[in-house]
């Protein structure tokens, strides 16, 4: 009797209202249950809230990084003593003014203020060579020639590298001329030189032509080569001699198969090698994969067939 007494009030909802406290005791099992979920889907969701707080990376189109290396004229650098080329002169000095007017002032202007005609658009500009600050590597002779070798690609400034290291030192004893206070290198700067650049054995610098121009001199100089192999392919495709149907069969491009058989002629002449040579990597070399499937006769009459007509 007193237990369903104890019972009852238990489900007492009047009572409930009274102390609404005790409704937090009977709910807050339904709370953790919600916030469990939540929690639940927001673990579950991290990744996209975490990736789209990540900048997307824009990629620029990666040919237009790619250069090609520049012309350049080969070179005998005759050697050079560091310690008698530092000292300035009126003929050196003249001999400079040529040398600048060839390969400079297009860019640093005839009288080195930094306004030539090519320079006009460049940033930074080039350099003002009458203005004593702001240079990147500074007007020292030792500083002018680390400059004139390595150039300051970065800023639009070329190497000179090719240019014999006599006629650097003119140039720089021209440069310093507008220079209204040129800085003295010590004595060991001008050693130093020597040290960097090992001036007094003379170099060779070895010539060099763009990718591109190299290509194309390439495609000329086998223009005929290549007019060759397409000929052969065409009359291959018309011809009904058993050998050239079964060679047809196996390649997917008889013109880079006769190519590459024309200059692995001398290897292949006995069979063993023809074989292991084309099933090594059949596709590169023109053929089908199924080339690989042929019997003994199959292979000895290709063998002939490829013998004969790339001789
Ligand atoms: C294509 C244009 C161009 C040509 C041609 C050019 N220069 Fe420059 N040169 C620059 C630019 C741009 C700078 C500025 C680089 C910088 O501020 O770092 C520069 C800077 C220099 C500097 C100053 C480096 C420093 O420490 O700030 C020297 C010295 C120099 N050039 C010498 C020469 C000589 C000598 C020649 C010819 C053999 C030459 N340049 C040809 C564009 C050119």
């Amino acid at each position: 009797m007193q237990a369903e007494s104890k019972y009852r009030a238990e489900m007492d909802f009047r009572e409930l209202l009274r102390k609404p406290r005790r409704l937090f005791g009977m709910t807050y099992l339904y709370f953790l249950a919600v916030l469990v979920v939540i929690g639940i889907l927001y673990v579950n969701r991290l990744n996209p809230v975490g990736r789209n707080r990540v900048m997307p990376l824009v990629l620029k189109d990666s040919s237009a990084f790619v250069r090609d290396i520049p012309f350049q004229s080969p070179a005998v650098l005759p050697p050079v003593d560091v310690r008698v080329a530092a000292i300035p002169s009126d003929s050196v000095i003249a001999r400079g003014r040529e040398i600048y007017r060839a390969n400079c002032a297009s860019c640093h202007g005839e009288n080195g203020m930094g306004d030539g005609a090519a320079g006009l658009v460049m940033n930074p500009k080039p350099r003002n060579f009458h203005a004593p600050g702001g240079w990147t590597n500074g007007a020292k002779i030792a500083e002018i020639y680390k400059t004139l070798q390595e150039g300051i690609v970065r800023n639009g400034m070329a190497s000179y590298a090719y240019l014999p290291p006599a006629d650097r030192f003119a140039l720089i004893h021209l440069i310093r001329t507008f220079h209204p206070a040129p800085p003295t290198d010590s004595r060991e700067e001008i050693a130093g030189l020597e040290t960097t650049y090992q001036l007094a054995t003379g170099s060779m610098v070895a010539a060099q032509i763009p990718v591109r121009d190299a290509a194309r001199h390439l495609i000329q100089e086998n223009a005929h080569a290549i007019a060759d192999v397409s000929k052969q392919a065409a009359a291959f495709e018309a011809s009904t001699d058993p050998a050239a149907v079964l060679f047809r069969r196996v390649s997917a491009n008889p013109e880079r198969v006769l190519t590459a058989m024309r200059s692995a002629q001398p290897r292949i002449s006995a069979l063993q090698d023809f074989v292991r040579l084309v099933t090594a990597d059949p596709v590169d070399l023109g053929f089908r994969t199924t080339v690989s499937g042929l019997n003994r006769e199959e292979w000895a009459a290709l063998h002939g067939f490829i013998m004969k007509e790339t001789l």
